[in-house]
């Protein structure tokens, strides 16, 4: 049996546990342009500086849509709404076409993305990306940014997709 400070280490599975009790946004970053839409889900969307407006995000370097949206220099991060899960669920998916039946216009600055009905949206042109572990750690500089709707988010939670009313 285990020794029990074992159980306090930093394992693959406890890391997962104890990290997914801290409630996050749901948020698809999305890059490229209509003709070529790259997108995937993250929980890991934060603000970080208002001057210079800086916001971040962490990549898992196994990601497959990273790569086209860092070489297109931008990316707008679509905060989805309560009632999106099914859109988090098909961006959460790697590979395949992950804009099929997904409406969506061209952000303003970037041209990225941008997905109909999301709770907010912040446009940005990549300023930074430091070597963080498994993961990149993106800097954003916000170019553009608006909140839409009534503000009512998705929220994830211990594994679960959460209204936030
Ligand atoms: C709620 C939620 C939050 C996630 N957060 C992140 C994250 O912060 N960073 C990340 O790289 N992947 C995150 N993922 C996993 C990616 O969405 C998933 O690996 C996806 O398949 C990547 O797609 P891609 O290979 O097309 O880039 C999250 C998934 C879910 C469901």
């Amino acid at each position: 049996m285990a020794d029990a400070s074992e159980l306090t280490k930093p394992h693959s599975e406890n890391f997962r546990s104890v990290l997914g009790r801290l409630p996050t946004g749901v948020v698809v970053i999305t890059g490229g342009d209509a003709k070529r839409p790259s997108g995937l889900v993250v929980g890991s969307f934060m603000s970080v500086s208002l001057e210079p407006p800086l916001v971040a995000v962490c990549v898992a370097k196994t990601s497959t849509s990273w790569p086209a949206i860092e070489a297109g220099g931008h990316f707008c991060a679509n905060v989805l709404a309560q009632g999106q899960e099914a859109l988090a669920r098909q961006f959460a998916a790697s590979g395949g076409d992950k804009f099929r039946g997904v409406s969506f216009s061209p952000a303003p600055a970037s041209g990225a993305p941008l997905l109909e009905r999301v709770a907010a949206w912040i446009d940005c042109r990549i300023y930074e990306r430091y070597e963080a572990g498994d993961h990149w750690l993106v800097l954003g500089e916000v170019l553009e940014l608006s909140g839409v709707g009534d503000g009512g988010a998705l929220v994830f939670h211990s594994g679960s997709f959460r209204p936030l009313a």
